[in-house]
């Protein structure tokens, strides 16, 4: 139910791209997740692939206007802790029977990935209506999200995997594409070589090169 209300509504908030964020240091989190507010970019997916991860979110939560969530969340405890810290957020990276119930009774919304028809199957029964489609690329890209749309006209997907500047407004353009997720916008050299004002730019440039008109 908490995915099925507030989900949809956080990835229009997300348009037209949700970063996906690998951050080893926790310094780096509130100048980061200010400079893609600041760039347009406001809905941040931090990965939980870093040891400091959990750290890094709540910086990012300090940050006025960031809406920070936790992505590469495989465990019902991960969801758990998540939702103590007060993160806005989680995501998956896939769909299994135990990460659906507990995001279905988390105070914190969760986006389950799914690749197939049989995925989206399971996540419906479980009363899932948004997803991510992961990885994107490699389960179809464009050409899935089109088939997907006849039998499951009411899901909405957040491509993620293999999008970038250059083919997110072909995702963008299809109706059943609320959003898409990516990690160019906040590439790891300059996360490292702490060059926000470039990372600004780039959530700019994202905006204007695949965001509708
Ligand atoms: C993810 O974690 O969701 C993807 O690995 C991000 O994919 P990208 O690096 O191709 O944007």
């Amino acid at each position: 139910m908490v995915n099925v209300d507030r989900m949809g509504e956080l990835l229009k908030q997300a348009y037209p791209v949700m970063p996906v964020l690998v951050v080893e240091d926790p310094d780096h989190g509130i100048p980061l997740a200010t400079a893609l507010v600041s760039g347009g970019l406001p809905v941040l997916e931090v990965t939980l692939r870093t040891d400091r991860a959990f750290e890094v979110i709540e910086k990012m939560l300090q940050v006025p206007g960031a809406i920070v969530g936790a992505g590469t969340v495989t465990s019902p405890d991960q969801l758990s802790r998540l939702g103590q810290m007060g993160a806005h957020f989680a995501v998956s990276p896939g769909s299994t029977p135990a990460m659906l119930a507990a995001g279905k009774a988390s105070s914190i919304p969760l986006l389950p990935a799914v690749a197939t028809a049989s995925e989206i199957m399971l996540g419906l029964e479980y009363g899932y209506s948004c997803f991510k489609l992961f990885p994107a690329a490699v389960a179809g890209g464009v050409a899935a999200l089109k088939a997907f749309a006849g039998p499951f006209s009411a899901i909405r997907f957040c491509p993620t995997g293999g999008i970038d500047q250059n083919n997110g407004a072909d995702y963008l353009a299809l109706d059943n594409v609320t959003c898409v997720g990516g990690s160019w916008v906040a590439p790891k050299r300059l996360i490292a070589s702490q060059d926000w004002a470039a990372i600004e730019q780039l959530a700019e440039e994202a905006r204007m090169l695949i965001a509708k008109p």
